[in-house]
């Protein structure tokens, strides 16, 4: 069975107020994007990576890549306006031989192997997807404005984190037409009426969206 790692690095992080593009701004002493690749690359349950790199930050990917001795790496697009379609095209990249794909973020460093083991090893139960996820801390409320509508229990809900798993098959069809601003793969699944399993994520996999989240990133490398 080989598994393909599609590796969501294009986005512009504007968030982060940095000068370049969020996968290559600096965690400890590679850029971000490097973390994520080096843990996927090292991953014996990974076959090859696709990377989707911001429009004109290809070769500084390829060249990553290789500084760090990524021998997986298959080859790197140019993303795309969204996430979902820089995950589109890398998709296209994916050899029909592959089973499984794997589709992580970039923007989530702390990559435990242990995660990518449990989001692949529970595609054998038959299930459309696997989602990493973790339990909801704080009370939730849905609000209209700034007046709370209702309170929502927290019990049924879950936050969830990449790296996503599906038979590839199912999340070729899932990306067929249109996939617009969807912000992870398993709500396009989903939206087919696909079977999607949560399994345990990570804390550590927090997303850096701002500076802060950059440092308490290096605080666990
Ligand atoms: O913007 P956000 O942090 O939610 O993006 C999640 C992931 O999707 C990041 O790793 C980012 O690089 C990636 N992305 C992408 N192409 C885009 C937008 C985001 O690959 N156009």
């Amino acid at each position: 069975m080989s598994v393909w790692a599609v590796l969501a690095a294009a986005g512009s992080g504007e968030r982060l107020g940095a000068d370049r593009p969020k996968a290559f701004v600096r965690l400890g002493d590679q850029p971000l994007l490097g973390e994520s690749l080096a843990r996927l690359d090292e991953s014996d349950w990974i076959d090859a990576i696709v990377v989707a790199a911001p429009p004109g930050w290809e070769e500084p990917a390829i060249l990553l890549a290789e500084e760090l001795g990524c021998s997986k790496v298959s080859s790197c697009v140019t993303g795309g306006a969204t996430r979902a379609e820089s995950v589109k095209l890398a998709l296209a990249e994916v050899p029909a031989e592959a089973a499984v794909v794997l589709v992580h973020d970039a923007a989530r460093p702390i990559l435990d192997d242990a995660v990518i083991e449990r989001v692949v090893t529970a595609l054998n139960e038959g299930w459309d997807g696997i989602v990493p996820a973790v339990a909801v801390p704080d009370t939730v409320k849905r609000v209209d404005g700034d007046r709370v509508v209702e309170t929502i229990d927290r019990e049924e809900l879950r936050l969830a984190q990449t790296p996503q798993a599906f038979p590839s098959e199912v999340l070729r069809r899932a990306f067929e037409g249109d996939v617009g601003g969807a912000s992870d793969c398993a709500s396009l699944v989903e939206a087919r009426g696909g079977r999607v399993k949560v399994v345990p994520g990570d804390l550590r996999l927090m997303k850096i969206t701002d500076a802060r989240d950059l440092e308490r990133a290096s605080a666990l490398l």
